[in-house]
């Protein structure tokens, strides 16, 4: 347990093999082989633990051996883990990442940190205790745009910043998806303030370099689900996207069309009944899909902030108005999903171009635009890079198997940023549910 023998190469183990876990064993595998090590698979779904062995087998490594999590410590134990990287659904990373600090390892999360004000307390609890480094991976700051927005507020260009407006908008495609799978469920996910919107509150308390003192939200689910389904006249659907003959429906996520999601999720729903397409106009959503927040700041500054998981297009819109000025940035991730010739939806709508689809597709794109008081606005630079997450994806996994490098931005995040981030929506939960604000300082969690 603890440091490595030897010291270079630090033994990971993965909690949580699905979908997300992918994006750090291709990292090690392909980047950071002279660092890090994979040695151990915490997975419940035999099925999953295959493929990723299947992963290093392709790499020209050996597989390795694998536990449930029950066993956490026996593992950590037995294969000398260093660090587990978790990446399991959000309602255990509580309990899987407290565990593995008592147990004797480092940390590394994915966003949400936890999904209530219990598990919050247990991390504090834990990290207090045990001392073990936590690192939360919160890729958004990464994105070239997110940091070059960073930079013009870092610069006092805009002076004290009053207020930020911020609206994100996931299309039917990539919102869908949490219609379909744990995350509909309010205890597996927290609800997509805590699930999603922990990355865009954690972009605002990084950019003010603030965190919130006070929530209010509104929200509801309008559009997805059977009740909203029924209201609009939709007919009986059915209960999955997977279907014999293919369904030609937009909404329906087909298994099969994507060797991926085949081998991680159909192949191995026999062990757990994990259902990967169930069909998001079926019953048992507990989420929202349309959410508003109000946040007030520390400093005096506030966040008025919009999620939507059914818009037409996907991107963001943030402006940030200061003492001396406003910046506003605009991003189209995906400017449509249009239809193919079978009637459903084109995966690639902004990049394949559709040239001859009739209206005007909303190019894909990025714009910072800064305007000072009595000054014509200016565009500012984004260097971007290729990759995901806007290119961030790389520089972040960098930070998390070589270290931090020098920041000037402080995109590495540690357990408060986490917090900070997760308790805002959290808060914001609990004021939808009693249609009150809530003070973060009554939470009785300590952000500073
Ligand atoms: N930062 C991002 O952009 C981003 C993107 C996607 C997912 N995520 C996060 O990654 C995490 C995983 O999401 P996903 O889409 O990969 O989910 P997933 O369902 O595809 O994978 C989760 C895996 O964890 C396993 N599992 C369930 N309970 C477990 C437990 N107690 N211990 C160990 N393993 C367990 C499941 O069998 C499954 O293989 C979530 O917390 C999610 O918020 C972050």
């Amino acid at each position: 347990m603890g440091d490595s023998a030897g010291g270079a190469v630090r033994r990971y183990a993965v909690v949580g093999a699905g979908h997300r876990a992918q994006m750090y064993v291709d990292s090690i595998l392909a980047d950071h082989g002279d660092v890090a090590q994979i040695v151990a698979w915490c997975e419940p779904n035999p099925v999953r633990a295959d493929y990723f062995d299947g992963l290093l087998q392709a790499a020209g490594l050996p597989a390795v051996p694998r536990y449930l999590p029950a066993d956490l410590e026996v593992m950590i134990a037995d294969e000398r883990v260093d660090t587990v990287i978790v990446t399991s659904p959000d309602d255990t990373h509580a309990e899987m990442a407290t565990r593995a600090m008592r147990a004797g390892a480092d940390v590394v999360i994915e966003k949400p940190l936890t999904t209530d004000l219990a598990g919050s307390r247990r991390f504090i609890e834990a990290l207090e205790d045990t001392g073990r480094s936590l690192v939360l991976t919160f890729n958004y700051r990464y994105a070239a745009r997110n940091s070059a927005l960073k930079e013009v507020i870092s610069s006092g260009e805009i002076g004290e910043v009053t207020s930020v407006h911020f609206e994100w908008l996931l299309d039917t495609m990539h919102g869908a998806d949490y219609f379909r799978r744990w995350h509909r469920d309010r205890e597996r996910s927290g609800g997509l303030l805590v699930h999603n919107s922990s990355h865009h509150f954690d972009l605002v308390n990084w950019w003010l370099d603030d965190f919130p003192s006070r929530v209010f939200a509104s929200g509801g689910l309008r559009f997805y689900g059977d009740v909203n389904a029924k209201a609009r006249g939709l007919g009986r659907r059915p209960e999955r996207g997977t279907t014999t003959p293919p369904s030609n429906d937009p909404f329906a996520l087909d298994l099969r069309d994507d060797p991926r999601l085949k081998a991680l999720y159909l192949d191995a729903e026999e062990h757990d009944g994990y259902l990967r397409d169930r069909d998001v106009f079926s019953p048992g959503i507990t989420i929202e899909d349309n959410m508003s927040v109000l946040v007030d700041y520390t400093r005096g500054a506030s966040l008025t902030y919009s999620l939507n998981t059914h818009s037409p297009w996907e991107g963001y819109r943030v402006g940030i108005n200061g003492t001396e000025g406003r910046v506003e940035l605009e991003v189209v991730e995906r400017g449509a999903l249009l239809p193919r010739a079978d009637g459903r939806r084109d995966l690639d709508a902004s990049k394949t171009g559709h040239e001859d689809a009739p209206g005007e597709l909303r190019p894909r794109g990025e714009r910072i635009l800064v305007q000072r008081h009595w000054e014509a606005s200016r565009e500012v630079a984004i260097h971007r890079t290729d990759g995901a997450h806007g290119g961030g994806d790389a520089q972040m996994l960098a930070d998390v198997f070589r270290g931090p490098a020098p920041d000037s931005l402080g995109r590495p995040a540690n357990y408060k940023d986490g917090l900070r981030s997760v308790v805002v929506g959290i808060a914001a939960t609990s004021s939808l549910r009693i249609g009150l604000p809530v003070r973060i300082a009554d939470l009785g969690l300590d952000l500073t």
